[in-house]
């Protein structure tokens, strides 16, 4: 077994943790009584577990209001959708817009292209609490743009963006939605928003297993695969079928994986998202009332729970006693000096798991752009991310251990 001690998880921007048990026992039925490979053979086994993926097909799209299921495909996670839609949908010569609260896994593959003298990139800027400048985003479009990326809501601060003024900007222009923060958490409807790529992942507010992810392509759109291969289909012929879900689908799938994601989606559509947004906004609600007059203690973001996950950054600033310096054993072994004047985000995470067994993450959560606009470059925050499982308690003890980071009482104790 795992030697993992009990603690409060603060980190479900990275993955949610815990998983509802019925996402465990349909992973667990899967292995132990199908076992199969979808839409390759006609034996029982194999039937099944297409069923297995036409049935998550049809929850995800009642989930996002998806017209028809078949345009939903299965990736490993967020990433490989993004990328999908960056490498498989632009032409030489296109210009594309993203935000400054885009994931590395949009800024990564943008730049990448631009570098390679195939696309051009502007980014659009957001203000200190992470509010895009939609008129602002309209101002950069030119004849040439082809997409704009757009991060539903940051996973470095929450802000949420506002989709309708985006696209009522952007006219046209295809518009790629990453809802990684917020699919599950939020209402997404993508034909209220008008979106043409939703690129999501599975094993966030999704509650699947990593390794899971999609994205849903509007009718009518054309991505070139990243990948070409066995889909099971047109065995006959040395092309990639041009039909959804196969054309973006090849090779085995992550069935077992699907099936826990059809389990966590079951979990979201049985508590329903107004449910898990409600008690996501009072966790956040109140952890933000019992920080926000905290000295020494910076909050990002909004700070209004309408407009925000229940992501909840920070930094420590003015946390260490005038004059001293002292050099911390920080995340991963590396040693990090501490400035005179606050404390460095890895040191303050030690400090939480150590001493208060809080898990959280901390530095730049793959999203550089975001502390650029919110001036937290270069050490980032101190990411507190809850999840439907956390409880006012566990929001409780957070927030004393913040206060007590913040009072410097750590610094004076012993055991350090
Ligand atoms: C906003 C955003 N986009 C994309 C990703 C990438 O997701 P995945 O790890 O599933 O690829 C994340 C993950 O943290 C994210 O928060």
């Amino acid at each position: 077994m795992p030697n993992v001690k009990r603690q409060i998880y603060m980190d479900n921007a990275a993955t949610s943790f815990p998983k509802p048990p019925a996402v465990v026992a349909a992973m667990v039925a899967f292995m132990n009584d199908v076992g199969a490979n979808p839409g390759r053979s006609t034996h029982d086994r194999s039937v099944e577990a297409s069923q297995i993926m036409t049935e998550a097909r049809g929850k995800l799209a009642a989930l996002f209001n998806i017209p028809d299921p078949k345009r939903i495909v299965f990736t490993l996670n967020a990433t490989e959708s993004l990328n999908t839609v960056i490498y498989g949908f632009l032409n030489p010569g296109d210009h594309v817009i993203i935000t400054q609260m885009e994931h590395n896994s949009v800024i990564r593959p943008v730049r990448h292209l631009e570098r390679s003298g195939i696309i051009s990139v502007s980014v659009a800027q957001c203000d200190k609490m992470g509010v895009l400048d939609v008129q602002g985003l309209k101002r950069l479009i030119r004849p040439k743009t082809a997409l704009i990326c757009l991060n539903h809501a940051s996973n470095v601060c929450g802000t949420i963006q506002d989709i309708a003024a985006v696209r009522a900007a952007q006219g046209e222009i295809p518009l790629l939605l990453d809802v990684a923060q917020t699919a599950g958490a939020l209402p997404v409807d993508v034909q209220k928003l008008g979106v043409d790529f939703l690129a999501f992942t599975g094993h966030k507010s999704l509650y699947g297993p990593q390794g899971t992810g999609g994205l849903y392509v509007r009718e009518g759109l054309v991505v070139r695969p990243l990948k070409r291969g066995g889909t099971g289909s047109m065995s006959e012929v040395d092309e990639q079928p041009d039909f959804f879900p196969d054309q973006l689908e090849s090779g085995t799938q992550n069935v077992v994986g699907i099936a826990g994601l059809a389990a966590g989606v079951d979990f979201v559509l049985e508590t329903g998202v107004d449910r898990i947004r409600r008690h996501e906004m009072q966790l956040l609600s109140a952890f933000v009332d019992g920080t926000v007059d905290v000295p020494g203690v910076t909050l990002y973001g909004p700070l209004k729970v309408d407009m925000q996950m229940p992501i909840l950054s920070m930094t420590f600033d003015q946390a260490l006693p005038d004059g001293l310096r002292v050099t911390f054993g920080g995340c991963g072994g590396r040693s990090i000096p501490a400035t005179f004047d606050s404390l460095h985000p890895h040191e303050a995470g030690s400090i939480l798991l150590d001493k208060h067994e809080i898990s959280v993450r901390v530095g730049l959560h793959c999203a550089p752009l975001a502390h650029e606009a919110l001036g937290t470059l270069p050490d980032g925050t101190v990411r507190f991310s809850m999840g439907y499982f956390n409880t006012p308690e566990d929001v409780e003890i957070a927030v004393r251990a913040v206060r007590e980071i913040a009072e410097k009482r750590e610094f004076f104790d012993e055991d350090r």
